[in-house]
């Protein structure tokens, strides 16, 4: 039995709910609320930094006429303020379930213009297509519904929005091998030296088993790029982010 399971409840390979989303919300908020101090450190730290260009490319997917853009599981804000930083959207909302994730983004250059709102993104409190653009950073991987998130995200987008969610996706060898290459190393890296170094540095081993569990539990590309079209998504593509450890996938409302 794996630290992550002792830990979080986790969801069967592939599955879009987990057993019990109450408590794996609960759990998945104390978790952060736990890291959030080290978040940052550890993101840019366990990514080699790669996780800066990761969220650019996010970014310079954005329409450059885009006006609201909500950035989901935002944390600490990074994916809002790169979005600010290169002018694309002219307000940016910041949501969180986790208040102390979203309180490190407050003394980071140009968060005064961020609008944080404390937000489950299973029931969202915004009004019904009320936003141009949804970005969401490793953040549908730890949703209890998959499904039940991604019908939200579909609510609050207006006609023509655009979604860009950027994820840690299950191998899919079916697929041909995703992670191929030296993605395959590097994964096998981050189910071993990650939690150790999240138990050394981030002092919390456990937070860090929950990211190589999550990743292997979650969907494929495929697998997503599927919801997001079954959503009504058009346009729907996916880009491989540094050997394919990380993905882009996203897509456009009609
Ligand atoms: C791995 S962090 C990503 C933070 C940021 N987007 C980034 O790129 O660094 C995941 C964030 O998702 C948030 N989160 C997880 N499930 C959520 C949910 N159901 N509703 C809102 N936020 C959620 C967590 O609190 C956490 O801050």
């Amino acid at each position: 039995m794996s630290g992550f399971r002792e830990e979080i409840h986790g969801r069967e390979a592939g599955a879009w709910t987990v057993r019990d989303g109450a408590t794996h919300g609960r759990e998945v908020r104390a978790m952060f609320a736990r890291i959030s101090g080290v978040y940052d450190f550890m993101n840019h730290l366990l990514s080699f930094n790669r996780d800066r260009t990761w969220r650019r490319r996010v970014v310079a997917r954005l329409d450059h006429d885009t006006w609201e853009v909500l950035d989901l599981c935002a944390g600490t804000g990074d994916l809002a303020l790169e979005a600010m930083k290169a002018g694309r959207g002219r307000a940016w909302i910041a949501a969180d379930f986790c208040p102390e994730m979203l309180e490190g983004s407050r003394s980071k250059r140009g968060a005064e213009q961020l609008r944080l709102a404390a937000a489950d993104a299973m029931s969202l409190p915004f009004k019904n297509h009320s936003v141009d653009a949804v970005t969401v950073g490793f953040g549908v991987r730890n949703f209890a519904d998959v499904r039940a998130g991604m019908a939200e995200i579909v609510r609050v987008l207006r006609p023509g929005g655009q979604l860009l969610v950027l994820e840690f996706f299950r191998d899919d060898p079916a697929g041909g091998g995703e992670h191929r290459g030296v993605a395959r190393p590097v994964r096998w890296l981050l189910r071993t030296v990650v939690p150790t170094l999240g138990r050394l540095v981030g002092r919390d081993g456990a937070a860090y088993t929950y990211l190589p569990g999550s990743m292997d539990e979650f969907l494929t590309t495929s697998e997503f790029s599927a919801l997001l079209a079954e959503h009504g998504f058009g346009g729907v593509f996916t880009e491989r982010q540094t050997f394919g450890i990380a993905h882009l996938v996203g897509g456009r409302l009609p």
